[in-house]
């Protein structure tokens, strides 16, 4: 089990570093979700959606940049895991989505499901939302490093941007 946490870290390293390179000195918000979400989607075969939803007026989000099969455009945020994380603006973490009556199914095949603020100063600006096909597929290390690439995207898009 140690091993497996150890592999899964190991890949994030790998990943932020990839992201890192990727990146470079990129500001621009829908660039940098549209790597972040293909880097995130081919590094995990257990992921099968992930992708952006961003708060364009109050309490509503529209989808962004994703990769996966299509994902619904708006979610209020009194509706589905990606609402109460915008609501609540904690990581929402769902290992088995039929337990979760909010749960908006997307695709038939996701079984568990994590969701990540976007936090700017407190205030939520978006939400990173990835799928899995797997029951209990994410645990403490997918929520550390997942969380980490959340604040180097507000982070870097910080001032540039009225998200
Ligand atoms: N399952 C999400 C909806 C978005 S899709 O998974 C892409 C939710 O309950 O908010």
């Amino acid at each position: 089990m140690a091993a497996k946490a150890n592999r899964k870290q190991q890949k994030y390293l790998r990943l932020l570093l990839n992201l890192e390179r990727l990146i470079g000195n990129e500001t621009d918000l829908v660039s940098i979700m549209a790597t972040v979400a293909c880097e995130v989607y081919h590094a995990f075969k257990d992921f099968n959606w992930v992708g952006f939803y961003r708060v364009t007026e109050k309490n509503v989000l529209k989808i962004g940049p994703y990769q996966g099969e299509h994902g619904c455009l708006t979610i209020s945020f009194d509706k589905g895991v990606c609402g109460a994380a915008a609501r609540k603006k904690t990581t929402q973490s769902v290992p088995d989505v039929s337990k979760v009556p909010y749960h908006i199914a997307c695709s038939p095949k996701t079984k568990s499901e994590i969701v990540i603020p976007l936090l700017q100063a407190r205030k939520v600006v978006g939400v990173l939302d990835i799928d899995s096909h797997r029951f209990g597929a994410f645990d403490s290390v997918d929520k550390r490093y997942l969380e980490m690439i959340c604040e180097m995207i507000v982070e870097r898009t910080r001032g540039e941007h009225n998200i």
